[in-house]
């Protein structure tokens, strides 16, 4: 079974989340690339695919690269500003999920926090009191808290699961 782990970060959340699951797999068939450099879809059996999530849904590039998938077995990633527990969160990894799953087998799904940018913040503060964006105190501490991920927690629980989820894949084929 050959494995691809790919990934769209803009800032380096996703991208460790996807080290992490990569460094977990034990499979030795495995290749991890960013989503830019991932034009061989088609040579793998099993793509676990991570993206940012941009105003409630999949980045552009990861839902592009989602929509071309066929026959494969694939595993969703995702890492977002907002609480990992939220329905903001499942329907972003819905999203995802949804752009695939008519034509290939989605096999695993995790989501976490991660830091919003600086830049970010930034725009944020500049925003007027009556702006969906506007800076709080209570969004003030969710970001304080945001950036505190993906923690070592989040990372070790990724890449646990992602690994079960290929085991018992390769049991079944037994
Ligand atoms: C343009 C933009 C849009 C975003 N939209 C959302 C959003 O709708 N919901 C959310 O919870 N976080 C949102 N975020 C936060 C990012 O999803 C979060 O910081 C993510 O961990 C960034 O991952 P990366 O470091 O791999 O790029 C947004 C960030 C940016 C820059």
């Amino acid at each position: 079974m050959k494995i691809l782990v790919t990934y769209s970060s803009l800032s380096g959340n996703t991208k460790l989340l996807a080290e992490a699951i990569y460094a977990a797999l034990t499979s030795e068939n495995k290749t991890i690339l960013p989503i830019k450099e991932a034009s061989n879809a088609e040579n793998y059996d099993v793509i676990l695919v991570g993206y940012w999530v941009d105003k409630g849904a999949p980045s552009q590039e990861a839902a592009e690269f989602l929509r071309k998938l066929c026959d494969k077995k694939i595993g969703i990633f995702a890492t977002l500003g907002y609480w990992p527990d939220s329905d903001h969160a499942y329907e972003a990894l819905k999203k995802g999920e949804d752009l695939v799953k008519d034509s290939n087998e989605v096999i695993c799904r995790y989501i976490c926090q991660g830091k919003l940018s600086d830049q970010i913040i930034e725009a944020f503060k500049s925003m007027p009191k009556d702006h969906f964006h506007a800076l709080t105190d209570e969004k003030l501490r969710r970001y304080e808290i945001a950036a505190r991920h993906p923690s070592k927690a989040d990372l070790a629980v990724a890449g646990e699961l992602f690994e079960e989820r290929l085991q018992s894949i390769c049991l079944k084929k037994e």
